[in-house]
């Protein structure tokens, strides 16, 4: 119950703008320097490189939230870009997440895939992958089309991400797989209804466990995207049994979450991807982390109290 009322507390925080706004200007407080990897793209670059040495490789993603104006959807993209290029001068292992949402998906469709195919292009150009983030149940659809279309313009290097908490992922995992998308699956990060998420921890697990194993055996890629012992150890048990090789998967955790296990998947042959968030919009991200586990809360309460 007091787990529930903080995660809603931390959620409703999240889409406070006047906060948002004046994050900006605070630098990295409260504790947010252990979930976002620096504010520039040279404290980015330095972390990924760590992180490729220790074995680990990366997912990079410039942070940016409430995206109202041509001109800042323009400017994501330009530092899209920016980071793409920089991971290819510097040689370090790390591929683009990114939110459409931030690309202008709410001013204008045609204005977000204009956005995406320069970013895309840039990607291509170096032989790289994007990832587009999935965010709340309103943005679905549209990021489907967009997936989509991409894909019929011959834009082979992006794909989605798939929530086990909605009652439609089977069908969409199903249609996707078909179509042969590189998919991440998460269990979903939103504070969704009951009409179209299940409300139970239980069923969304079970979702999960459903749609892991349709996409490994779909043939299509497939990065396991969780921090759950219990979802790691039934990914191993399904590629054992079914044969998958080990360059069709990979598992993908959050920077500075389960850094150890981390680690020890990398050790243990798998392939290890680490979302790495970086830039000054980190006020959101932070407030979504929070809500996610209380003993986050605790680390943040412990760094504020800390001389
Ligand atoms: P869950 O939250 O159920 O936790 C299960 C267990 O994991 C815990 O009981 C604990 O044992 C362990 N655990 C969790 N956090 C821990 C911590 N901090 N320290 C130690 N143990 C911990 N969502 C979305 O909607 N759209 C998206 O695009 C993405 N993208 C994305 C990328 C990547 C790389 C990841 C890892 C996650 C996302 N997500 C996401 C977020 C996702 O939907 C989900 O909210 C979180 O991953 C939390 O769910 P888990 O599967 O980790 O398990």
């Amino acid at each position: 119950m007091a787990e529930q009322l903080m995660k809603n507390f931390f959620l409703f925080m999240s889409k406070n703008r006047t906060l948002n706004q004046a994050a900006k200007k605070w630098g990295l407080k409260f504790g947010a320097a252990r979930f976002v990897a620096g504010e520039t793209v040279d404290q980015v670059i330095q972390k990924i490189r760590q992180l490729n040495e220790q074995g680990l490789e990366c997912t990079v993603d410039y942070l940016g939230e409430f995206v109202s104006k041509v001109e800042e959807a323009e400017e994501m993209a330009t530092m899209c870009i920016r980071t793409l290029e920089a991971i290819h001068e510097h040689g370090v292992k790390s591929n683009l997440s990114l939110k459409l949402t931030s690309l202008g998906l709410d001013i204008d469709r045609e204005l977000c895939i204009r956005n995406m195919r320069g970013i895309l292009d840039t990607a291509r150009s170096h032989g790289n992958f994007v990832r587009i983030d999935m965010e709340d149940y309103s943005h679905l659809e549209v990021t489907l089309s967009i997936l989509r279309q991409l894909r019929e313009e011959g834009y082979e290097n992006v794909g989605t991400v798939i929530q086990a908490y909605l009652y439609r992922t089977a069908e969409d995992v199903q249609a996707l797989g078909e179509e042969g998308f590189n998919l991440r699956l998460v269990k979903g990060a939103y504070k969704e209804p009951a009409t179209v998420a299940f409300p139970e921890k239980g069923d969304v697990d079970e979702n999960y466990k459903k749609i892991i194993r349709m996409h490994l055996l779909s043939g299509a890629y497939t990065a396991i995207a969780t921090h759950d012992e219990a979802m790691i150890q039934y990914t191993k048990q399904v590629v054992a049994e079914e044969e998958i090789p080990l360059d069709r998967f990979e598992f993908q955790m959050l920077y500075g979450i389960r850094s150890q296990r981390q680690l020890e998947l990398a050790k243990e042959g798998y392939k290890m991807r680490v979302y790495v968030p970086y830039g000054n919009d980190w006020y959101g991200y932070f407030m979504r982390r929070l809500a996610e586990r209380p003993a986050n809360v605790a680390f943040v309460l412990k760094g504020m109290f800390k001389k």
